[in-house]
């Protein structure tokens, strides 16, 4: 369904050309200080405009419906709206027969029967995601003391930042897409975050990170880059009263439960699905594959304006985490 967090509740709502997209937050405590100017930095590193990603330029106002009062969180559910105001729909009618390759085109035709609101990707879409940086934002002023580091690490399978703006420049002048590999990493987490099993802190975490349109790879700590490494090079050796470790091959995570040193996740998105590039995909209408040009304004590379997006899920996950741990202390 479309609800995520034991204590820190979610409910994303909305779709691409509809009226608004938002989020529901439920479990959030009160006396939180909260008001909009606290959303403008990350919901700014969010926005379109910058090279690469898509020109459907939205202004993404933030209307706190309820749950906050005299600038502090009730303990209410806190509704949170954006009007979507630049909407061009006519672009996407074509893809309910002709689907695109690798978006949701296909799965949600069958899923929801032709119900669908296929403008813009529906529900699909990766203005959804303006829902996830605003719950971050909460989650992070509960969080308080947590810091976060998020870093573009690779472009297209190019490790070197100085690269990326020429990188860029090649894709957008082939009208393809590209992907990328995000690092994320927090900082003054709590030992004793995440739960033995079902629970554990890289399910929670991998759980919303894979909630993102396009994620298709999470690794923690060294991940898949630890294959050929021995035990004896893999273990991070604790070197003080406190857990902190040598080195941070597990990526802060042990027994499904934070240890106090810095979660550190890497996550893969896709390249972009829609290209401007021709593309052999089935009809359904005249039942033949058949040549696809997508129209409509995208990204070149989603990865550049999820960043954010994905920290959020982090901050989220943590935050879940953290009112857990302190329900088991009784605080
Ligand atoms: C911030 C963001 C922006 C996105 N922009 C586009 C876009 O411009 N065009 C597109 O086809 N997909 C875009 N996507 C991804 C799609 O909305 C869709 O979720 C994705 O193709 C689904 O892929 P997957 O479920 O196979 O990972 C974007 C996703 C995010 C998170």
């Amino acid at each position: 369904m479309n609800h995520i967090g034991r204590l820190f509740q979610l409910n994303i709502f909305g779709e691409s050309h509809g009226n608004s997209v938002g989020i529901l937050l439920d479990g959030v405590p009160c006396g939180i200080a909260l008001k909009e100017e606290d959303f403008t930095t990350d919901l700014k590193r969010r926005k379109a405009g910058l090279k690469g990603t898509t020109n459907r330029i939205e202004p993404d106002e933030i209307i706190i419906e309820s749950g906050v009062f005299n600038g502090y969180t009730t303990g209410m559910p806190i509704l949170i709206r954006f009007l979507n105001t630049n909407t061009i729909s006519k672009d996407y009618s074509n893809l309910v027969s002709h689907p695109r390759p690798s978006h949701a085109d296909f799965t949600a035709k069958v899923k929801y029967n032709d119900f669908q609101d296929y403008r813009g990707g529906g529900h699909f879409s990766g203005r959804l995601t303006l829902g996830l940086v605003s719950a971050g934002v909460v989650a992070k002023k509960i969080l308080k003391t947590v810091q976060f580091e998020t870093k573009l690490v690779n472009l297209g399978g190019c490790e070197d930042p100085n690269r990326f703006s020429d990188i860029l420049d090649k894709v957008i002048e082939q009208n393809d897409s590209i992907g990328g590999i995000v690092s994320l990493k927090a900082t003054g987490v709590d030992i004793g975050l995440g739960e033995p099993y079902f629970d554990s802190l890289e399910s929670t975490i991998s759980h919303l990170l894979f909630s993102v349109g396009g994620v298709k790879g999470v690794e923690f700590g060294l991940g898949f880059r630890g294959v050929d490494r021995m035990g004896s090079a893999f273990n991070d050796c604790i070197i003080d009263e406190f857990g902190k470790t040598k080195t941070n091959h597990s990526g802060g995570i042990n027994g499904g439960i934070s240890n106090g040193n810095a979660i550190e996740v890497r996550v893969f998105v896709k390249p972009t699905s829609s290209i401007g590039v021709c593309q052999e995909t089935f009809n359904f209408e005249t039942k033949k594959v058949e040549s696809l040009k997508i129209e409509g304004r995208h990204d070149s590379a989603i990865i550049l304006r999820a960043m954010v997006v994905l920290e959020a899920c982090l901050a989220i996950a943590l935050c879940d985490a953290k009112l857990i741990a302190n329900a088991y202390k009784g605080e």
